[in-house]
């Protein structure tokens, strides 16, 4: 386009592509910052909408028909009637690759045995690990590609993907390979959190600490070196790793500039939050057995709140995260997945957010603004996506809804029709 001599173009800036006349177009507030407490109640709702892309990035979003400056013969005009729109959905918290499934613990689920009792027997996340180690590369890149399909269709278009279910250097590499490769592949753009702290090897069995320093002093370096992953993850949790061993693998980790994430309070309160906030974490993941004060500490840190609330359906509590206590003290919170082969089997970020409306109360501007720029921020991608600021990716969703609160009243169904990634028609 830019290289056909025709000057005019550029300098008008005429659209690649325009989409008009969406019913409402879901514009989030980008303040620089993730949308804290009350912020999150807010966003711009335009009525009869377009947005003008350009180059795979927003040129322009407006109301009624698009100034005439914007369109030139090559720009392609699609009217979107009867649609509405949102940035592309991101799911900021996935265990997106793994060996094998786990339906044969299934029936061990329904008939009532916990989750941490599973793993204690030897199964759980170390079932999958045996599974992980076995698959070779191309199965576990076929396998999580399917995912990502999966979550395409959904209107994701950007997925935080965490290791963790290799626990040995050779393995865990394998997976962060397959993040790196799928990444480059895959329309879904992969932010990579190493995360060989998902639980203790069987041969590590009561030599926790050994474990985190072969982690500290194997692993993390070649990571890095190898640009393998921007965040450290672990899974503060009774049974797993304690607040104390958290602190120690995370602050290393932050010392070796990692940034950093942390799985806390999902199924007991040991301290996983005050590690949170003493490293200011970018986010604490699940958060389902939070205490008023671990709310406050979160807050006053700026922790991202990771809310899982399709984790908490699919272990069958009813400990969902308390997420309207953490916006009334001020904190900002994203909703996700979790999508992984146990304690949450799902690619369908439309879920948790149907959760959030109506297993946690939070309205659907709150979600709309947690799945998207809040999202952004917690995988520190806000500069390029979350929002329709100009400039921004035009990573697109588009929804068969008359309007944005059908998107929730209208519930456990696909609506998604169309997904544009940096510009470009993907569905
Ligand atoms: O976030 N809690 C730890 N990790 C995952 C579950 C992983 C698994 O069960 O395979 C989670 O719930
Ligand atoms: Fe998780």
């Amino acid at each position: 386009m830019n290289n056909n001599g025709n000057r005019k173009e550029s300098i008008h800036m005429s659209a690649d592509v325009i989409l008009t006349h969406f019913n409402q177009l879901f514009c989030p507030n980008d303040l620089g910052h993730p949308l804290y407490g009350k912020e999150m109640a807010e966003a711009k709702i335009l009525s009869d909408a377009y947005i003008a892309i350009k180059d795979g990035k927003i040129l322009a979003v407006g109301t009624g028909q698009p100034d005439s400056g914007l369109i030139d013969d090559h720009t392609e005009v699609k009217s979107c009637e009867g649609k509405v729109a949102t940035p592309g959905l991101i799911d900021c918290h996935t265990h997106l690759v793994y060996g094998g499934s786990r339906e044969h613990e299934f029936a061990k689920k329904l008939a009532g045995v916990s989750y941490l009792d599973i793993l204690a027997q030897g199964g759980g996340i170390l079932s999958t690990v045996r599974a992980t180690r076995e698959a070779s590369f191309d199965n576990l890149y076929d396998k999580s590609k399917r995912l990502l399909d999966y979550m395409l269709r959904h209107g994701v278009t950007t997925v935080e993907a965490k290791s963790g279910y290799g626990l040995d250097w050779e393995t865990e590499k394998r997976q962060l390979d397959v993040v790196a490769a799928l990444d480059r592949d895959h329309e879904i753009d992969l932010v990579s959190t190493f995360m060989a702290a998902h639980a203790i090897p069987t041969e590590y069995k009561g030599r926790s600490q050994e474990y985190l320093d072969l982690i500290i002093e194997q692993m993390l370096p070649k990571v890095k070196e190898d640009n393998l992953a921007e965040f450290c993850d672990i899974f503060c949790e009774k049974g797993v790793f304690t607040a104390d061993e958290s602190r120690y693998l995370l602050s290393k980790a932050k010392e070796m500039g990692f940034k950093l994430r942390i799985h806390a309070d999902e199924i007991e309160s040991i301290g996983g939050v005050d590690v949170a906030a003493e490293l200011e974490s970018t986010s604490a993941e699940h958060l389902m057995v939070i205490t008023d004060e671990g709310i406050q500490k979160l807050a006053k840190a700026k922790v991202i709140g990771n809310l899982l609330p399709a984790t908490t359906f699919s272990l069958m509590e009813d400990t969902y995260a308390p997420a309207r206590k953490m916006l009334d003290a001020g904190m900002a919170i994203t909703l996700t997945t979790d999508s992984n082969p146990g304690s949450c089997p799902t690619a369908n970020l439309q879920f948790a957010m149907h959760l959030g409306c109506f297993m946690m109360r939070l309205t659907p501007v709150e979600i709309l603004n947690a799945v998207t720029i809040n999202a952004a921020y917690s995988v520190d991608r806000a500069k390029t996506i979350g929002s329709f600021d100009v400039g921004k990716q035009a990573d697109i969703t588009i929804y068969d809804a008359p309007n944005l609160d059908y998107l929730f009243y209208f519930f456990a169904t696909n609506l998604v029709t169309d997904v544009y990634k940096n510009g470009k028609k993907v569905i």
